[in-house]
């Protein structure tokens, strides 16, 4: 095979998008900056508008406040990243937007998601069904719901297209292979009778990304895309997800641990932290001016290609809290150099600094705190 995935062993990753039936009415919309030559229209000033988004799990031990009054937007054609360490809320934030989260033991308790104009959070199953797959695509990384074993590659793709896009067959199966070509899959159209099990981790990985792009969606939701990918295969899926998001305008909201993804792939990134958005800046600002310790230690903890001294990375001392008894007041002060009592008495704000896209939660580097 000339794909390069084609040699490498088939890893143990599962992927899922989550693609489900029905169709988004179409709707009004003015023109904006699509590649793909179709006119691509906002309803709104941002395509995604989250806020005081709070989404906890009712479990027997007490309540996980996963995502607490997290709000954030993103643009047409933007893509946001949102970093942080294991446990933060990541995948529980992309999951609230899609109303994925398994309910019980997880409910939306607060906030609202504006999705184009709709308030995704009131829609009923059908409104929702209807958003999935057409107007959002999902990417994740999970094993228990990855590509159906049992349905060809080329089904379970023109599934997505015909339920979303009302395409006849003949049609759907042309932007089968168009879409599989574009992926970068070679021979699309001798591929189409395949099972997943006849394709490597990353060619299922690109298969995943046909899926997501099949109904031409406004959002692409990546949730670690490439985590359990060798790193060729990741910098080429990465490659891929920047192209096509390029070419179709398509927006992204990019959950990765990695910062120096982010730094490649991003236009802003937000930094969680325990449930909570503790940054969030255009990826220049945050690499030359972070704001929050949190933040610095993230960047600290990055290789430097350019570091010739030989210096020991540095490594945020202590663990993530656990989020059924999150820190009072800063939930970074256990673990913050800086911190003093005010970090232990009262939680800042996300305060602007520099510029309006540049906020961040600390006392410490307030205008006005206690570091210069
Ligand atoms: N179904 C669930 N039941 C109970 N708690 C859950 C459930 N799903 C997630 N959580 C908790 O919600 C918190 C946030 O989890 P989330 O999966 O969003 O983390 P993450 O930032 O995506 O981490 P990672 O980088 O490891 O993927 C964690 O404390 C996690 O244990
Ligand atoms: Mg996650």
């Amino acid at each position: 095979m000339a794909d390069a995935d084609q040699d490498i062993p088939a890893l143990e990753r599962a992927t899922i998008i989550e693609v489900t039936p029905g169709a988004v009415e179409e709707m009004h919309r003015p023109a904006s900056t699509s590649a793909d030559g179709r006119r691509r229209e906002q309803k709104a000033d941002v395509l995604l508008k989250v806020r005081g988004l709070s989404t906890h799990f009712f479990t027997p031990d007490g309540v996980v406040r996963a995502v607490d009054d997290v709000s954030f937007d993103v643009g047409y054609g933007e893509t946001l990243g949102l970093v942080g360490e294991s446990g933060c809320g990541k995948s529980v934030s992309a999951l609230s937007i899609a109303r994925l989260v398994p309910d019980p033991p997880g409910k939306i308790v607060a906030g609202s998601v504006i999705f184009d104009g709709i308030d995704v959070l009131k829609l009923n199953d059908d409104g929702i069904r209807k958003l999935r797959g057409k107007e959002i695509g999902f990417i994740f990384q999970d094993p228990l719901t990855s590509l159906n074993p049992t349905l060809t590659i080329g089904y379970q793709i023109a599934e997505a297209i015909r339920e979303h896009m009302g395409l006849p067959e003949k049609a759907a199966k042309d932007r089968v292979v168009e879409l599989l070509s574009k992926v970068g899959i070679p021979r699309a159209r001798d591929r189409l009778n395949d099972y997943p099990f006849q394709f490597s981790g990353g060619m299922r990985q690109r298969v995943m990304i046909a899926i997501a792009l099949s109904c031409d969606p406004k959002l692409i939701l990546a949730d670690e895309p490439t985590t359990a990918l060798d790193v060729t295969i990741q910098a080429q899926i990465l490659e891929l997800i920047e192209r096509l998001s390029d070419e179709f305008g398509t927006a992204v909201l990019l959950i990765t641990h990695d910062l120096g993804i982010a730094a490649g792939m991003c236009d802003r990134v937000n930094v969680m932290y325990a449930g909570r958005i503790v940054e969030t800046a255009t990826v220049d600002e945050l690499f030359e001016t972070p704001q929050m310790p949190y933040a610095w230690g993230l960047l600290d903890s990055l290789p430097q290609l350019d570091d010739v001294r030989g210096e020991k990375l540095r490594t945020i001392e202590g663990m993530p809290p656990l989020l059924i008894n999150p820190p009072d007041a800063c939930r970074f002060h256990p673990r913050c150099p800086y911190a003093r009592d005010l970090c232990r008495q009262d939680e800042p704000e996300l305060t602007r600094r520099g510029n309006d896209l540049h906020l961040a939660r600390c006392w410490a580097t307030e205008p006005g705190g206690w570091i210069a």
